[in-house]
């Protein structure tokens, strides 16, 4: 059976009168497909709408978010200026939030990704590599 799996995304309202700015809400959405080689688009398509496209923690959710998405150009800066690439594999993937107090606000992304390639779990683990990757260049 297929468990509905839903990553968060903000859309635009439809409204009937004309408005001077569009109204957007955050909506849980089902996670659509991407390229597991291309970092870019899966940061574009998962993350950026948390964390910004830019990386640096202003992306449109982040005012509906009980924390502040992270800014991600500033991961190895936090870390005595080197890049934890296991710490950064694992908190995508969502390993350590097991015994964490509480849960998170980023969603787990190791069973989403699961969820997108079902025959071979293996491309749910590139996928979270390409994203540390892909963070690791975009260290300032
Ligand atoms: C729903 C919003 C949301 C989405 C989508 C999201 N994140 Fe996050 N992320 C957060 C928040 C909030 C934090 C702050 C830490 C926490 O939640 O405990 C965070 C923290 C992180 C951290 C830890 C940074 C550090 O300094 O330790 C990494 C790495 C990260 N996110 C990567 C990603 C990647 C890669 C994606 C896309 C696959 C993504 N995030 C999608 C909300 C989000």
């Amino acid at each position: 059976m297929l468990r509905r799996v839903v990553v968060i995304a903000v859309v635009a309202l439809a409204v009937s009168a004309p408005v001077a700015s569009a109204q957007q809400k955050v909506e849980k959405v089902p996670i659509t497909a991407t390229s597991p080689a291309d970092a870019q688009e899966m940061f574009a398509t998962y993350c950026a709408v948390c964390h910004g496209k830019d990386a640096k923690g202003n992306g449109p959710a982040a005012a509906a978010l009980t924390k502040a998405p992270a800014d991600l150009t500033r991961i190895s800066t936090r870390n005595k200026g080197t890049f934890p690439d296991t710490r950064v594999r694992r908190f995508i993937e969502g390993l350590d939030e097991v015994a964490a107090h509480g849960t998170r606000d980023m969603p787990m992304w190791g069973s989403l990704f699961r969820s997108l390639s079902t025959q071979n779990p293996d491309i749910a683990q590139l996928r979270i590599a390409a994203l540390a990757n892909y963070l690791k260049t975009l260290q300032q």
